[in-house]
């Protein structure tokens, strides 16, 4: 070979590792928006890894979680529309059933101390045990979702690489779960960014940030625009 040649390939190897690195170097887990307060997860007891990131990622777009296959996480949380169901009022499940309320957003759950509309879940670990089992939302079990999620083989490897071994539990599903809801952070708004003193708000911006001082941020507390609390506004 030539030695133009060799050196050809050499740039070519250095270029493709270059790019593995970039890739693996992508996933930097959790990261706290410098302009929000201590997350209230707790993240030692499930530590944000990308191979516990991915397998979250597939059970949340999994149909396989519902009775008849056909609706997962995201039929309802859809991640265009800010994981909400848009163009409805109310939740559709299976078979069409409607439910009473329409999906939250998923996002900034890790500073969520309570979960749904009412706050009637206190752990997000937890939560997906309502969805999967309600008779309008998903109707299955969970025994029959751990049932399924053995029998698909691809299954065994993604828990491996999540959690050291391929036994597939309800425990690391619901872990895995957490992990990409806590992933989905919404913190590069303008308004983030001017609170980072990246950028600065127009005058129109500026006069409407100060009524909403006034006004609203008694409940919709900055900069996650919630207390956490629920009040009965009237509507
Ligand atoms: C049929 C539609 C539907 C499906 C399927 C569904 N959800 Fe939901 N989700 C909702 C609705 C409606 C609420 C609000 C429920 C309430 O307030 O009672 C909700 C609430 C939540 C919340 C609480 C968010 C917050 O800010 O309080 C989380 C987290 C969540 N869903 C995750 C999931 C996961 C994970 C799955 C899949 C295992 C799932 N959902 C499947 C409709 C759905
Ligand atoms: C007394 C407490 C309180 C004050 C003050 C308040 N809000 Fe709210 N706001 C709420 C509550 C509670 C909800 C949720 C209502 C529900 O979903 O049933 C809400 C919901 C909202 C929503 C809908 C959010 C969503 O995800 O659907 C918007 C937008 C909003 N408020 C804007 C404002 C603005 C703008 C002001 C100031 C002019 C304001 N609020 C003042 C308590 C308050």
């Amino acid at each position: 070979m030539k030695p133009k040649n060799i050196v050809y390939i050499l740039v070519l190897i250095f270029f493709i590792l270059a790019c593995k690195k970039e890739v693996t170097q992508l996933f930097e887990g959790f990261q706290k928006p410098s302009n929000f307060p201590e997350p209230v997860y707790k993240f030692q007891n499930n530590n944000i890894t990308k191979a516990g990131f991915d397998l979250g990622r597939k059970l949340f777009f999994d149909p396989m979680l519902s009775v008849d296959n056909t609706i997962s996480c995201g039929s309802c949380h859809i991640p265009t529309s800010a994981f909400t169901q848009h163009g409805h009022s109310v939740s559709h499940g299976i078979n069409d059933l409607l439910g009473t309320r329409n999906s939250p957003p998923i996002m900034n759950l890790a500073w969520s101390s309570s979960f749904m509309w009412d706050g009637g879940i206190a752990d997000l670990d937890l939560q997906p045990i309502a969805p999967i089992t309600n008779h309008v939302e998903m109707g299955e079990t969970m025994s029959n979702v751990l049932l399924k999620l053995k029998n698909k083989t691809e299954y065994a490897q993604l828990f491996k690489a999540a959690f050291g071994s391929e036994e597939v539990t309800n425990i690391k599903m619901l872990k895995a779960l957490s992990q990409f809801m806590l992933m989905c952070v919404s913190a590069e708004s303008k308004y983030d960014s001017v609170m980072r003193k990246q950028q600065t708000f127009t005058t129109d911006e500026k006069a409407g940030y100060l009524l909403f001082q006034n006004k609203c941020n008694s409940c919709h507390k900055e900069p996650l625009f919630t207390d956490n609390n629920f009040r009965n506004n009237g509507l």
